[in-house]
């Protein structure tokens, strides 16, 4: 037994078991014994009484120590503290009709101690265990199991399994088989840079970590698997963002005998059901289709925002013959009208000037529509002709802004697209209640990379196109037979029907400057694979962790992973990655450089 000063002495199980949780016991249970066990997340001594609100993840329950009904528990009560781990037995009682506790579950009872266990004794902890704290990041990540009790974080990780679950449960139930593919692999470009990992066995040679199990989900549909998924974990060695990290999860499905048709009645199936779970939605279907020029033409984005309108309006022909030089030269000018933005300031404006900077624009014309005509830099320069052109094509009435953007396409809608975003958020104009879902298809199927001075694949370059011949007459101009789904202008999903032919897959690969012996040195299996007849197939990846993040309402990405890494793909915690020692390296056949990477 404790003094005031001696240590605490813990206690062990002694075969006790709990009988319920935290969270679930109600006035139903009054008078029943129960055994809990969980967290002290406050003590409140009240003269004789003492309380303490025990929580475990599924919620609080108040649990009190009187001196009268057990007088060693409650002296050993004294000595609780924030986060010791208890155990205790005891009855279940009303409390007060005017002590009842509205916002817990669990808050018309408490549970009177009789016997007490002090399970484990806790340091005080760097931030308190709630909901609201005021903590940085970097706090929360080194001390995640910590932040993992906070009834917010342990929501978030509920809810991804919820989803996890329903997901799997949806593709069971559509005849789809799990399947494992490996970790250790060879390189599949998706992007972005690869993982490397030494072999000891090869020295000199690497595995790759998969940024996508994508050639092995095609290999399982050469298999004759027919329906495949895996809840996967990829590998990318790219910038992180609020919505990026370099180990994340996809929902990866592929499907053989399909088009494009069946893998996105099945897409949008999963969707709705995994709605369902998360908020209890039913989401209409089927869902909303756009073509790439069509998203990039009205929202100057692959991945648009539809809860708000603030369309891109191409206003080319009625300005190309304008006294104002930047919009008669340009290739392209496209403008945004925000009904009643003419409320924005000097400054404003010149903030989002310098946003759209970003975007390569040099500059951002804009016009404010008074009652007693245009006030503008530009509007001395646009004709009646051209006024009244714009004030049909936009619709102006008083009190609206334009902005405008001439340039190539490229940049116009680069940065128009983001204005348009930051202008939906200035205007207050973005329901957050709302879900809006929508495929955006017929991809470019080749990008030009400017650096490297050749073509690369915009999805991945195992994606069909939806015209052969395109490839080897006009690359520029072929699509793609590809899908990405978008909600709430964040990429989600994205998918293909893929090449199954390796005429084709050859062609693909001569396209993007790969040459027949390099193919055959990192595709060959796949080329071979094809050539045993290969069914025809295509798939989807959804980013899980994305989904949980948008479903939950989370800003980032971090908040649904229970171990994340920051910005600069560190582990706070673990801190990885770390120095190895010399032996490791010489038995993978490696040795550091002193210098750094440029050097
Ligand atoms: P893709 O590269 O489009 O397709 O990835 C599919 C989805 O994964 C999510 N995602 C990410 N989430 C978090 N962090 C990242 N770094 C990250 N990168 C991508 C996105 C994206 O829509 N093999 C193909 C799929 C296919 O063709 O079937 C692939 O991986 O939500």
């Amino acid at each position: 037994m404790e003094t005031p000063s001696s240590p605490v002495v813990l206690d062990s199980l002694d075969g006790w078991h709990r009988s319920h949780s935290c969270g679930e016991l109600t006035a139903a249970h009054a008078g029943q014994t129960v055994c809990l066990m969980g967290w002290v997340q406050y003590r409140r001594d009240h003269g004789g009484l003492i309380f303490i609100d025990l929580r475990d993840r599924q919620g609080l329950t108040q649990v009190v120590f009187s001196p009268e009904l057990a007088p060693q528990a409650h002296q050993r009560a004294h000595h609780l503290r924030a986060e010791y781990v208890l155990a205790v037995r005891g009855e279940v009682r009303l409390r007060p009709a005017d002590m009842h506790n509205p916002n817990l579950v669990t808050g018309e009872v408490e549970v009177y101690v009789q016997e007490l266990k002090i399970l484990a004794t806790a340091k005080t902890p760097p931030f308190p265990i709630e909901d609201r704290v005021d903590v940085t990041e970097a706090l929360r990540l080194k001390y995640r199991y910590l932040d993992l009790r906070r009834s917010s974080m342990t929501q978030n990780l509920l809810m991804r399994h919820r989803l996890t679950q329903a997901a799997r449960t949806y593709l069971n139930s559509h005849a789809f088989v799990e399947v494992e593919t490996p970790t250790l692999t060879k390189s599949t470009p998706e992007g972005a840079r690869d993982f490397l990992v030494p072999s000891r066995l090869s020295p000199g040679m690497f595995y790759a970590l998969p940024q996508s199990p994508q050639l092995f989900k095609q290999l399982l549909m050469c298999g004759g698997l027919d329906r495949y998924y895996q809840i996967a974990r990829c590998f990318r060695d790219e910038d992180l963002r609020a919505d990026r990290q370099p180990e994340f999860t996809q929902i990866d499905i592929e499907m053989a005998f399909v088009d494009e048709a069946g893998v996105m009645e099945m897409a949008e199936g999963l969707m709705a059901a995994l709605i369902r779970e998360a908020l209890g939605k039913d989401i209409s279907l089927p869902l909303p289709r756009l073509t790439y020029r069509e998203a990039m033409g009205r929202f100057g984005s692959d991945k648009p925002d539809l809860r708000f309108g603030l369309e891109l309006v191409d206003v080319t022909s009625i300005v190309q013959g304008s006294s104002f030089k930047l919009f008669a030269e340009a290739p392209l000018v496209k403008a945004i009208a925000v009904p009643g933005g003419g409320e924005l300031s000097r400054k404003e404006i010149d903030d989002l000037t310098e946003m759209v900077k970003t975007y390569g624009a040099t500059g951002l014309a804009w016009i404010k529509i008074r009652d007693d005509g245009w006030q503008s830099p530009i509007a001395k320069f646009l004709s009646p002709a051209e006024q009244d052109g714009l004030t049909q094509a936009l619709q102006l009435q008083p009190g609206d802004i334009v902005f405008f953007q001439a340039a190539s396409p490229a940049v116009v809608h680069a940065a128009l697209g983001a204005l348009r975003l930051r202008l939906a958020e200035r205007f207050q104009l973005i329901d957050e209640s709302q879900l809006a879902l929508t495929w955006v298809t017929d991809f470019p199927l080749l990008e030009w990379d400017d650096e490297d001075k050749r073509w690369v694949a915009m999805h991945h370059p195992f994606t069909a196109p939806n015209d052969p011949q395109a490839l080897v007459h006009n690359p520029a101009s072929a699509t793609a037979r590809a899908y990405d789904l978008v909600l709430n202008g964040n990429e989600v999903g994205g998918g293909s029907i893929r090449i199954h032919d390796p005429e084709t897959q050859r062609r693909m690969f001569a396209a993007l400057g790969i040459s027949p012996e390099e193919a055959q040195a990192k595709f060959g299996f796949l080329l071979e694979a094809l050539s045993f007849g290969a069914p025809p197939h295509g798939g989807i990846a959804f980013g899980l962790d994305r989904l949980v993040m948008l479903l939950a309402g989370c800003r980032s990405i971090r908040d649904v992973i229970a171990f994340p890494k920051t910005q600069k793909g560190v582990c706070l915690m673990t801190e990885a990655p770390s120095t190895v020692a010399p032996r490791q390296l010489r038995e993978l056949s490696l040795r550091v450089r002193e210098t750094t990477p440029e050097g």
